[in-house]
């Protein structure tokens, strides 16, 4: 199995992914939260080990199960916790890999009892979380850099904004026209964007196959 192992791609080198969703509490029993399933992570996270590649998955409140040598996983819950635990490894990462849903508020003020039931409205207020995959994009020395975005208008214009501001070296576009594609689904439908803003449309496939497509267009890229 070791001389296998030499032989693969990603042999040595260092992934980071982030994967479902982030949890942000508004009292000791409540939060808010999201439908990223953690999948398509947990998918990218296989398939960078089974190509040889010491991968460090930081993933959100999340079932899916994850089995592989290679892979160092850190359950964390909310997205101040995940920004911190990416940039307590950025720095020795080849390649990062931003799948999370992280939620982008977050209660201001979490109360520190169980909110009771009285008025017939209740506001919450919110304060914006880091931007983990921004703050990797404006680093100096960067890891290789594959971004997400999830649009439902204008969908490619917003994407290549996002792609530009974000400083990715890959952009992973979800299609929410497609209705076998995303939250809790098995398949996935992408379409790949460049720093040349190059696009690659993909069919809808397993969530498996869709990492695979994902990590040969890396392969491309880097090797
Ligand atoms: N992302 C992140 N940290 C955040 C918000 C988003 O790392 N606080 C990452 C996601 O993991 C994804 C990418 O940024 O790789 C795009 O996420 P998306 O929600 O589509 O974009 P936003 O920049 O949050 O913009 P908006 O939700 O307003 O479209
Ligand atoms: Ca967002």
């Amino acid at each position: 199995e070791k001389d296998i192992e030499s032989q693969l791609p990603f042999k040595g080198k260092i992934c980071l992914i982030t994967a479902g969703p982030t949890y942000e509490a508004i009292d000791p029993v409540r939060f808010i939260g999201n439908h990223s399933s953690g999948k398509m992570g947990a998918a990218l996270a296989m398939e960078m080990a089974s190509k040889g590649a010491q991968v460090i998955l930081i993933m959100g409140p999340s079932h899916v199960v994850t089995d592989h040598h290679l892979i160092q996983r850190v359950d964390v819950k909310t997205a101040q916790q995940m920004y911190d635990c990416v940039h307590s490894h950025i720095e020795r990462v080849d390649y990062a890999i931003f799948s999370a849903a992280v939620a982008d508020y977050r209660p201001i003020n979490p109360a520190s009892q169980k909110i009771k039931k009285k008025t017939d409205t209740l506001s919450i207020e919110l304060v914006k979380n880091p931007d983990i995959l921004a703050s990797v994009g404006s680093m100096n020395k960067r890891p290789f850099l594959v971004g997400f975005a999830l649009e439902t208008e204008n969908e490619l214009e917003h994407a290549f904004a996002k792609a530009k501001k974000k400083n990715t070296d890959l952009l992973v576009l979800n299609s929410t026209r497609d209705k076998g594609a995303g939250f809790g689904k098995d398949t996935n439908k992408i379409t790949l964007i460049d720093r040349d803003q190059n696009t690659i449309d993909f069919d809808t496939k397993p969530k498996t196959e869709v990492a695979k497509d994902i990590v040969d267009e890396i392969i491309k890229r880097v090797l």
